[in-house]
């Protein structure tokens, strides 16, 4: 059971990673030298030192004028000017103090300088007091990826790697919170997807947003590891196969089945076509509207109970709606409720017209807060 989160900083629960990447640009352009974006991938999630002095080997300009000292003073000089007005805590930051009043401990291991993670735990809206234990670079002579950070924290707060989950966004924090046996969650935020699986990542969630409610650590547990490679989709679990429809499949279907809208009252016919995540069949339905105007049901319910009474239960990946509206007209609230039954944070909404370019949403977008009831979530 979890009960312990080990929080990396940059990139999980600040959005820095972009600045530090521009002043370290801003750095290397200052003593001449031409680094680009690239020459930082290797260096980045592993301390500031191995920030500056592996890229500057990268780009051959170990000696004079490049010098670490001034680099770092560089740095903290600026990064504290940026982060200033800068809203930088990343979607679902507020997870930390949540754990807490579930009973989570809670842990920030960022290889940081110390300054660094103190102006990030302000910038982004907590305080020191929101972790049970806060590790910066100082506190460790190896860095990242070696698994030094996270075994302290471990140490610190009297918990076994098994029941504590770390969240990294990088390949070298990954492997440093899986080295202290720890199962791993990586965000998409620095890297892609296969990089995080190349790196051992045990989970990946675009952010920490994507995390469902939770009431305790077990709870935890089966959102972010569910059992058999089952994922979350609303109130329900489903195991995703494959899923290699192309959009313009989704879209075909949702503007066949918007010709057979019954849609006499209002005249606005809508299709939708959705895209089952368990057997990558797509189901497709229509507005029906009635006399009782209030009886109507939307495309995109019908597309559910279609798909529903085909292959039972289903977990939706994708949902195209087409209307000839513009801008292309949005699932109306009910519609995305009976949506959030199925869906996940990260299920793909396309806004279609014959007018213009489809427009993409995840479902977070036009749901942020779904409601599912307490024991299905
Ligand atoms: N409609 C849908 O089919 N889906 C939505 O999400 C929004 C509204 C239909 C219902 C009704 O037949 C017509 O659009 C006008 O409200």
């Amino acid at each position: 059971m979890i009960k312990a989160l080990l929080f990396d900083m940059d990139g999980v629960l600040a959005d820095s990673e972009g600045i530090s990447l521009e002043i370290g640009l801003a750095y290397f352009h200052s003593i001449g030298v031409n680094a680009v974006k690239e020459s930082f991938a290797s260096s980045l999630g592993c301390g500031e030192r191995t920030f500056f002095d592996k890229t500057a080997a990268v780009l051959g300009v170990s000696e004079p004028p490049y010098s670490y000292d001034d680099a770092s003073a560089f740095f903290r000089k600026e990064y504290i000017e940026r982060i200033r007005d800068n809203q930088i805590a990343l979607p679902g930051s507020c997870i930390v103090r949540k754990a807490r009043e579930k009973g989570i401990l809670t842990a920030l291991c960022s290889s940081a300088p110390e300054w660094k993670v103190r102006a990030n735990i302000e910038a982004i809206r907590l305080e020191d007091k929101d972790f049970d234990f806060i590790a910066s670079g100082k506190d460790i002579k190896r860095n990242k990826p070696e698994k030094d950070i996270y075994a302290l924290a471990l140490i610190a707060l009297g918990v076994d790697a098994s029941d504590a989950v770390v969240f990294e966004d990088s390949e070298g924090g990954i492997i440093s919170g899986k080295r202290a046996g720890c199962r791993t969650v990586s965000m998409l935020t620095t890297i892609t997807r296969e990089q995080a699986e190349k790196a051992g990542a045990d989970a990946v969630i675009e952010n920490l947003s994507s995390i469902p409610d939770f009431s305790d650590g077990e709870d935890l547990e089966a959102a972010l590891f569910p059992p058999d490679g089952k994922v979350r989709y609303g109130a329900v679990l489903i195991r995703p196969g494959k899923n290699d429809v192309p959009d313009s499949v989704l879209i075909e279907e949702a503007r066949k089945a918007r010709e057979h809208g019954y849609a006499p009252y209002s005249g606005f016919r809508v299709g939708a076509a959705l895209l089952s995540a368990a057997s990558g069949k797509v189901y497709s339905g229509c507005n029906v509207e009635n006399s009782s105007y209030g009886a109507t049901i939307c495309a995109e319910r019908n597309a559910i109970t279609t798909a529903i009474a085909s292959e039972g239960v289903i977990g939706i990946e994708k949902i195209a709606v087409y209307s000839d509206d513009d801008p292309p007209a949005p699932p109306c609230a009910v519609c995305l409720q009976v949506l959030a039954e199925f869906s996940n944070p990260d299920t793909e909404v396309l806004l279609v017209t014959p007018h213009s370019d489809p427009i993409r949403y995840r479902f977070s977008e036009l749901l942020p807060i779904p409601f599912i009831f307490p024991t299905m979530r």
